[in-house]
């Protein structure tokens, strides 16, 4: 398995992985290639031998009260390939870049309903917090706030 950042032509083939993993939540064309050409943000691909995208995880830094603060904007795997350690390795490349970048706090936010996700997270090292977004997806679920400070 290879992990590279992707790059504009990746475009279509992120698209139709975001589709493929989130059939209602999809990021359109338009927002994924704005997170590919923005500087405060990256999109890094985890493509097999063939070429073929099957996981990605997207970065974004933001600013918080003066402070530097990244967050994980999206993480999935193709079904198929999944339980394999891809997500595992997709979030420590994403942590190498913010650590480079000189980001020590990472937040993201995950479905109150997907505990696939929570308990995912936690093995990485976020801890959940006490934030709750109501009403944050489309369907109307609400999404908790995860954290981890960067050593
Ligand atoms: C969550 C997701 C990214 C995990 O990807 P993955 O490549 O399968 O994850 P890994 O193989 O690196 O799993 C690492 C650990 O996470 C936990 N985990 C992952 N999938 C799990 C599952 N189906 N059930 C229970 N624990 C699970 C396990 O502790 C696992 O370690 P183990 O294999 O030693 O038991 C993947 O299931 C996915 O894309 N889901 C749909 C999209 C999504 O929910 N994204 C996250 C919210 S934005």
């Amino acid at each position: 398995m290879n992990y590279c950042k992707a790059s504009l032509l990746d475009l279509l083939a992120i698209e139709q992985l975001e589709k493929d993993c989130f059939p209602t939540e999809a990021f359109n064309r338009r927002l994924i290639k704005n997170l590919l050409i923005n500087t405060k943000s990256f999109i890094i691909k985890a493509t097999e031998p063939t070429g073929e995208i099957i996981g990605n995880i997207i970065g974004i830094i933001k600013k918080e009260n003066s402070t530097s603060l990244g967050r994980i904007f999206s993480l999935c795997v193709l079904d198929d390939h999944r339980k394999n350690g891809i997500a595992t390795s997709l979030v420590q490349h994403l942590e190498e870049e913010f650590y480079v970048r000189g980001i020590k706090k990472i937040r993201l936010e995950v479905s109150t309903h997907n505990n696939i996700a929570r308990i995912f997270y936690e093995r990485q090292g976020y801890q959940a917090t006490t934030t709750i977004f109501r009403d944050y997806y489309h369907d109307g679920t609400a999404a908790m706030v995860m954290r981890k400070d960067l050593s």
